[in-house]
């Protein structure tokens, strides 16, 4: 089965402000014109989003990504990041009858189990997964255990060699990849920090997707960015194997 991760889109407050000279609407819109052409190749069964949905948690720009997401015709789980506001999420959630969003943001096949955990703390840029959330989710393991399981959260849980955002990442990430590797978890997809990067560690591979709307550069700990943008498309088979499509 195939997945398209999508992360920090990061829409901005109106549709014709940039962010460095990017305008995230602009590259949101491509990638949803590209899934669009990738679902006339190969079947997509799942998109996940993980944060950074908006950049400022605009109720507006969750409408939109709302309106774009339910016009790709495919199940997708929407998963909040620092930049988000979970209250505006669900206005804008709760005022159209959405067809395609998963509420319950778990996914089942014949083979996978999808589980998201919530690593935002709010008002911080950091991201920290509670004692009861990480209870939770080795409930969720346990009880899917009969399945492979693919976790999907914002923070990524590795360091990625960029100072900037490694000061922000998920702060209980060890904890998260001992309780993992307990279990034999499958696959962790992350976004946050605005590049692209894998890493393989015995049966589990780690995976942050690269951003929709830009990447800092490899190494720096002020801003400077690459317009490079794009997402992965990540096939869950006996290997998972990922493409990371880039524009
Ligand atoms: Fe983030």
């Amino acid at each position: 089965m195939k997945v398209i991760h999508l992360t920090d889109i990061h829409l901005t407050r109106n549709r014709d402000q940039k962010m460095f000279d990017v305008n995230p609407y602009e590259n949101f819109d491509f990638v949803c014109d590209e899934i669009c052409r990738i679902k006339t190749l190969t079947e997509i069964e799942l998109i996940i989003v993980s944060g950074d949905i908006a950049n400022d948690g605009d109720v507006d720009a969750y409408r939109y990504f709302l309106q774009k997401m339910e016009s790709l015709k495919t199940p997708y789980i929407a998963i909040l990041g620092n930049h988000d506001l979970k209250n505006n999420f669900d206005i804008a959630l709760s005022e159209e009858q959405n067809q395609y969003i998963i509420n319950s943001h778990e996914y089942k096949n014949k083979s996978w189990h999808f589980i998201s955990v919530d690593t935002v703390v709010e008002g911080e840029d950091f991201g920290f997964i509670s004692e009861t959330n990480l209870a939770e989710l080795e409930r969720k393991i346990i009880k899917n255990s009969n399945a492979n399981i693919a976790i999907f959260m914002h923070h990524h849980a590795i360091p990625v060699g960029i100072p900037l955002v490694d000061i922000c990442m998920l702060n209980n990430g060890k904890e998260l990849l001992a309780l993992c590797e307990k279990y034999e978890v499958k696959f962790i997809g992350s976004g946050h920090a605005h590049t692209a990067r894998v890493w393989y560690h015995n049966t589990m591979t780690t995976c942050v997707a690269p951003a929709v709307v830009f990447q800092w550069l490899p190494g720096i700990d002020t801003v400077k960015i690459s317009k490079g943008f794009g997402f992965n498309i990540i096939d869950f088979s006996s290997d998972v194997s990922i493409a990371s499509c880039i524009y």
